[in-house]
């Protein structure tokens, strides 16, 4: 009765160029291992159940891409969306056709461009977590422990009272906090950041969409009868026509009184940031990250980090502290402590070009 969802159609906009609308994070080897971040997640959970109840949940535009990085997978297992409306929709559309297909199912729901270093300890946080959700009505978060005021995250405040000395109680939820706030969760102690990470049953999932996502809840059972039908696709295009754009942190985490987290520890990082890339990838010795690092040379450089085609070749000289890197004939080269701002850059680009 174990399922996965796994949540693949985000842009990923500040690895721009590397990342792009037309080729987003999650189907890219960020770190250079060998495999895209969408291939190792797939590849994690067939550890936790059989193929065919894996599921993927992206944009129409990238189904194509779904199909070639995971060509295990059949057609009827990468369900599609006609426009991004955040996770909140995406989660329903995967977690009400589930149900619709198997009443008792437990399901994790996962993002598809997170690195998770230490699987087995993943693998575990995963089972136990599926085992609890299929015995009582809860929604399961996987909890990290914060190492910076960072309001990209969502911190979970969590109580003493547990559910096996292992899952406990969430006191609140507060999704992207602000810096202040953030400043003054780190100091108490007592938060984590939520990882995005999910762990309930289909049953669970549902009373929580019907109780916070009234609206929500009826488009997407209304489409119970035309699940695996031929009539799915025309329903989902209509049914996202109507959906509003949020996500699953502010749609329902923040609101639901039956949350759970499991602290955790899997070597685990979103790469949200090419800081976070940098700090993960293997360096030299003066602090130099390249990928790949074949025909790229560098002198009197340090701590940078540089990410461009395998078969370019690239000369550093002098140059430190600094992010180079190339994909689709576009070159950014940016000052490593000022890549908040490559956001603003995409924008800006997308006006002009
Ligand atoms: N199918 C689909 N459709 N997937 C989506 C959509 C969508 O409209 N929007 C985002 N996703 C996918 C992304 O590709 C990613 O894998 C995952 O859902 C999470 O979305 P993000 O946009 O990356 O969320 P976030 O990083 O801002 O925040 C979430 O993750 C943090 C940890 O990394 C929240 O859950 C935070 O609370 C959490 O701390
Ligand atoms: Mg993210």
């Amino acid at each position: 009765n174990y399922y996965a969802i796994i949540m693949a159609g985000g842009i990923g906009s500040r690895f721009w160029p590397i990342s792009r609308t037309s080729y987003p994070k999650q189907f890219l080897d960020i770190l250079g291992t060998g495999k895209t971040l969408i291939q190792n997640t797939y590849d994690r959970f067939l550890k936790v159940c059989p193929k065919e109840n894996i599921y993927v949940v992206t944009n129409e535009n990238y189904a194509g891409l779904v199909k070639t990085q995971l060509p295990d997978m059949q057609n009827s297992q990468i369900l599609t969306e006609p426009v991004m409306r955040n996770t909140a929709p995406c989660i329903a559309y995967g977690c009400f056709k589930i149900e619709s297909m198997n009443p008792d199912a437990a399901i994790v729901v996962a993002p598809s461009d997170h690195l998770i270093l230490d699987e087995a300890a993943f693998i575990s946080a995963i089972e136990k977590s599926l085992k609890v959700a299929s015995e009582k009505e809860c929604l399961i978060t996987l909890g990290i422990k914060p190492s910076r005021p960072d309001t990209g995250y969502g911190y979970i405040q969590f109580t003493d009272n547990a559910i096996n000395d292992e899952f406990h109680k969430v006191k609140t939820f507060t999704e992207k906090p602000n810096l202040e706030l953030a400043k003054t969760f780190i100091q108490s102690g007592d938060f984590l950041w939520n990882a995005g990470i999910f762990v309930w049953s289909a049953k669970s999932i549902v009373k929580a969409f019907v109780r916070y996502q009234p609206e929500m809840n009826e488009i997407f059972a209304e489409a119970r009868s035309v699940y695996n039908t031929d009539g799915e696709k025309a329903h989902v295009h209509k049914a996202y026509q109507q959906c509003t754009n949020i996500s699953i942190d502010y749609g329902i985490m923040e609101k639901a009184d039956n949350v759970y987290v499991l602290p955790s520890e899997f070597g685990w990082s979103d790469l949200g940031t090419w800081a976070s890339i940098y700090q993960l990838a293997e360096k030299d010795y003066v602090g130099n990250a390249v990928i790949p690092s074949e025909k790229v040379i560098m002198y009197d450089s340090s701590n940078c980090m540089v990410n461009v085609p395998a078969d370019k070749l690239v000369v550093l000289q002098g140059l430190h502290d600094f992010i180079v890197v190339e994909s689709n004939n576009t070159l950014l080269i940016c000052p490593r402590d000022q890549e908040q701002n490559v956001k603003q850059v995409v924008a800006d680009v997308k006006t002009k070009f």
